[in-house]
């Protein structure tokens, strides 16, 4: 008798709590038994040898964003989340950007229409804030969190977005009455422009300068402010791409002093240094992205952050700009001085195969917080969870398939992003998702795509915030 759509047997399944050998039963896309012996499947996925994890959740991710002067991003949502697909994710969560003078919603109704009917994975948006009006305060930021658009985004850098402390504090407290998460972008815009403009007077415009332009008192000082605002509207928050020690110590602090602090870090702050921004023929551009790389000594720290607790999130902000193309990284603007180089770096396919690969079978973390900061935190930080980023009874059927054996080397050719490098070229990975589920239907299958664009749908958080993790 048929009992399930599809049944997982034989794997090892990981929670962010839990690492058990069970079979998992689905129907109608859910999780609805797990067990041992379960059969009764329409369809059945061996998976004994493999890790059974939630499906990765990249809740910072960049797709079709609106970039100024000719330049464009280079996936759209159906290159972007068919990639996020094949490196182990079924959520991912892009920024939809309110342009001047124009409604948040009008903005948010334009990127529906981008993400329906292309898309791979389940997707969810942030909101990012950068025309800070009494009426978007007042209105549109309370009407969207309670219809679900429940995090917002505030830059302290990059003119044209960055918010200044009153507009940050606006921000914050409508969070707080509404429940709704901020995200904040720490680097202090005005220490930035003092030295570019240092640097652009003594020739010094090649792509290095932009890591030198963005030192770690920057981020740090920038990370201080924006936790001390959240203190004093006394609401959560979270500090994304954090890129050293020393921001690390502020949220530390913060927390020592009872402030509720989410910390993100990403793959570019493990796997990365400033020198890389050093290529001949302008190469360095393709690791230009805010805040930069920085050095060994602070790659081990945010490790030390990955493993101690201090990051609750691990976020591949993909962010693609194509490298060899005039409305990329080498626009006419950009090969002028590395202030007009587009901001970003893609990531979102090997994102998890770095993590696992680097964190687990390096012995530098578990199974369960691999899953906590690739999946679980995500979900509960925005109000996907538990529908989203667990394996439990009564969640989506939202699933990857690890194989713990293979070892590859990432090439960017093997990828499906519409970027034309990986600033990763050349990493050997241990360890790959081989098949991915969404929503109980196979959307990758022994490292072929069997789902079609469409499969995935936009998924609506509530306004939960930052209390559960
Ligand atoms: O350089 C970066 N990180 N670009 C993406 C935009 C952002 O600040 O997250
Ligand atoms: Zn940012
Ligand atoms: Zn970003």
């Amino acid at each position: 008798m048929t009992k399930f759509d599809l049944v997982v047997k034989g794997g090892t399944i990981a929670t962010a709590s839990d690492i058990f050998k069970a079979d998992i039963g689905i129907l109608d896309g859910k999780i609805v038994q797990i067990g041992e012996q379960l059969d009764g499947g329409a369809q059945t996925i061996d998976a004994s040898g493999k890790y059974v994890l939630p499906g990765g959740i990249d809740s910072h991710v960049h797709i079709s964003q609106p970039s100024g002067d000719g330049i464009v991003m280079a996936d759209d949502f159906e290159s972007g989340t068919r990639s996020a697909l094949f490196g182990g994710n079924t959520t991912i969560m892009p920024f939809c950007l309110q342009e001047k003078d124009r409604p948040m919603r009008e903005a948010l109704n334009a990127y529906h229409e981008l993400a329906e009917g292309n898309c791979y994975t389940d997707v969810s948006f942030h909101l990012i804030v950068s025309d800070p009006t009494d009426s978007l305060f007042g209105q549109e930021l309370p009407a969207l969190a309670a219809d679900g658009y429940s995090s917002f985004k505030v830059f302290m850098t990059y003119e044209g977005l960055r918010l200044n402390d009153a507009e940050i504090l606006k921000t914050l407290d409508v969070a707080r009455s509404t429940g709704a998460t901020v995200m904040v972008h720490c680097e202090n815009e005005d220490a930035i422009r003092f030295l570019i403009a240092r640097h652009e007077a003594e020739g010094d415009v090649a792509p290095r300068a932009h890591a030198s332009t963005r030192p770690v008192a920057v981020e740090r000082e920038a990370t201080h402010r924006a936790l001390t605002l959240a203190e004093i509207v006394d609401v959560p928050v979270v500090i994304v791409h954090v890129s050293n020690g020393e921001a690390m110590e502020e949220i530390a602090r913060a927390r020592s002093r009872g402030i509720k602090v989410v910390g993100e870090t990403c793959p570019q702050y493990l796997m990365l240094t400033a020198d890389d921004l050093d290529g001949m023929d302008w190469e360095g551009a393709k690791f230009v992205c805010s805040p930069p790389p920085r050095d060994k000594a602070a790659q081990e720290e945010c490790w030390r952050g990955i493993e101690t607790g201090i990051f609750d999130l691990f976020s591949s902000d993909h962010c693609p700009f194509r490298y060899d193309d005039e409305r990329g990284k080498r626009s006419p603007k950009g090969l002028e001085s590395f202030r007009h180089i587009p901001n970003g770096i893609p990531g979102v396919e090997t994102r998890l195969p770095i993590l696992f690969s680097e964190g687990v079978m390096k012995g530098r973390i578990d199974l369960p917080r691999f899953v906590a900061l690739s999946a679980t935190n995500h979900a509960k930080t925005y109000g996907l969870y538990p529908e989203k980023g667990t394996i439990s009874i009564g969640a989506d059927a939202d699933i990857a398939i690890w194989d713990p054996t293979i070892k590859r080397t990432i090439r960017h050719a093997d990828l499906h992003d519409g970027a034309d490098y990986s600033p990763y070229e050349g990493i050997e990975i241990t360890g790959w998702p081989t098949t991915v589920i969404l929503g109980g239907r196979l959307m990758v299958r022994d490292g072929a795509l069997v789902g079609k664009k469409g499969d995935g749908t936009y998924r609506s958080a509530r306004a939960k915030s930052t209390k559960t993790i």
